[in-house]
């Protein structure tokens, strides 16, 4: 283990270091059975405060180069309308954006989250957490770990990950608002299930569970299977949050519509990979 990781995580606490130790295969249940039954889990005070502040110096830092995307956007990610498809489809309803990304790609090298992302002692961690292994570091450069930043009045509508799994660590809350919703194990490898996600963003709360995220706290979340939001920042602090994503195929990235959508710009990478997606689901 290199020694950098104990600054950074709570390793007293949450010893991701030896997958042995009967405290964190505690832990590990509990996160595989949250994550089973709602897709979603939450490990409070993963980040120790002072690492929890040098994210934060560094992402404000870069806060102008920040890539900032105010659009109209359906669930799958697609500003463009099909008219092909029934008027009331879930792809043809529209809503607000307003959601910026610090691209992974301008991290300087030395990163606190760049390093975190890269340790093996996370992603094997994570990995048993959600029972699924292999699971690799997402190959998209703009996207694989990158900050978020919600300034007051930023929204995040109704929608679903590229990438399987999404870890959210959360750096500053908002004064008020903000808010993360999300609908558990909604669609599966070929099957979208339209009718219930548009009953959900239609306004149906059924579905709907909320959660509550501290700074320090980390997240393991479904997100290509869970249809999810954040509610609109409030108050005069922005949220910001890191999003390191990890992936069942080593090899795919965004799609060039997607990246340039959200992240600003394509990448010769995004246009080589540019193939169908093996589970049937759209992006
Ligand atoms: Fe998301």
């Amino acid at each position: 283990m290199n020694d950098r990781l104990k600054t950074i995580v709570d390793l007293e606490k949450y010893p991701i270091q030896d997958l042995n130790s009967s405290k964190i295969k505690e832990i590990i249940h509990k996160c595989k059975t949250d994550l089973e039954q709602f897709s979603c889990s939450t490990i409070p005070k993963f980040i120790l405060p002072k690492s929890l502040e040098i994210m934060n110096s560094e992402l404000e830092k870069q806060i102008n180069e920040v890539y900032m995307s105010k659009q109209s956007i359906n669930a799958y990610l697609y500003s463009k309308d099909d008219p092909s498809l029934p008027k009331d489809h879930p792809k043809r309803i529209f809503m607000d954006r307003d959601n910026g990304y610090l691209n992974s790609d301008l991290f300087p090298k030395d990163s606190e989250m760049k390093f975190l992302y890269e340790q093996e002692e996370l992603l094997k961690f994570v990995s048993a957490c959600l029972g699924i292994s292999p699971i690799y570091r997402w190959a998209d450069p703009l996207a694989c770990h990158a900050y978020n930043v919600m300034r007051p009045e930023g929204i995040l509508p109704w929608h679903f990950d590229s990438c399987e799994f999404t870890l959210s660590l959360m750096i500053q809350k908002p004064e008020k608002g903000g808010i993360f919703e999300y609908c558990p194990n909604i669609r599966k490898p070929g099957n979208e299930n339209f009718e219930e996600v548009k009953k959900v963003i239609d306004g149906d709360r059924t579905r709907v569970r909320q959660l509550k995220l501290e700074p320090g706290d980390l997240q393991i979340f479904k997100g290509r299977f869970t249809l999810h939001r954040v509610t609109k920042v409030e108050g005069n602090r922005s949220r910001y949050l890191c999003i390191p994503a990890y992936v069942l195929d080593p090899w795919r990235v965004n799609t060039p519509e997607h990246s340039k959508a959200i992240y600003g710009k394509v990448l010769p990478i995004h246009l080589e990979r540019n193939i169908t997606r093996s589970d049937g689901l759209a992006d």
